[in-house]
């Protein structure tokens, strides 16, 4: 069992579903949505991102590896009886990519948790129709007292300049970041807690 897979029946909090509505709303911001555009979001976790979207977008295709996440994904949709998202086990680090092209692709506070960058934002890149969008909503570069000093798989978010370089490299143009939400976490036993940005990237496959 994953650590997700665990924290999955207590993820939506206030605090987190306040975390998805911001991202939603800079995502809105940024590119004029339809309800002809279809879209694929990864790492969904419980799909909060998605269905603060969904009613802006076409058909949404909502892919994690943890299947705790998936499962209580599967628990909202069917207690809302939405036909609009379906969830899949995917883990484009490993799995064979969907062999299906979309007009938006949109990933929230999981970048972090791949290892390999350059080959995730390939795989994004691969899964976008010409002229569609990315949106990564992630971390700024920070010391690591976000996951705290026993979590060490992680990339400690990311340098904007870098993260930028890397994308236009693979392909992508239009290249835009701004700061999305700022998130409240305590750090230590003290009670302390601290303020991380997370960034928003956009970029579009020419
Ligand atoms: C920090 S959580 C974010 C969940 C959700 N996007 C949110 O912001 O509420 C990271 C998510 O990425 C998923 N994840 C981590 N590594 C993954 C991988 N290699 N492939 C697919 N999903 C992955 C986890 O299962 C988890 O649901």
């Amino acid at each position: 069992m994953s650590r997700f897979d665990e924290e999955a029946k207590d993820w939506d909090t206030p605090e987190s579903q306040e975390r998805a509505r911001n991202i939603a709303k800079a995502i809105c911001s940024h590119v004029p949505l339809s309800n002809e555009m279809t879209a694929f979001e990864y790492g969904c976790g419980t799909g909060q991102l998605s269905f603060e979207l969904r009613n802006k977008i076409g058909p949404i295709t909502l892919a994690d590896s943890s299947t705790g996440m998936l499962e209580v994904l599967r628990d909202k949709i069917r207690s809302r009886s939405v036909d609009d998202m379906e969830p899949i086990s995917l883990d484009l680090t490993k799995d064979p990519i969907p062999n299906k092209q979309f007009d938006l692709v949109y990933t929230m506070m999981t970048l972090h948790h791949i290892p390999d960058t350059q080959l995730i934002l390939n795989q994004f890149y691969e899964l976008l129709n010409p002229g569609g969008y990315l949106f990564v909503a992630d971390l700024d570069k920070e010391d690591g007292s976000f996951h705290g000093q026993d979590v060490d798989d992680v990339h400690k978010g990311f340098d904007r300049k870098e993260l930028a370089s890397l994308t236009e490299k693979l392909g992508f143009t239009n290249i835009d970041f701004s700061t999305a939400y700022k998130m409240e976490r305590e750090i230590n036993d003290h009670g302390e807690s601290k303020l991380f940005p997370i960034f928003l990237m956009v970029a579009q496959k020419s």
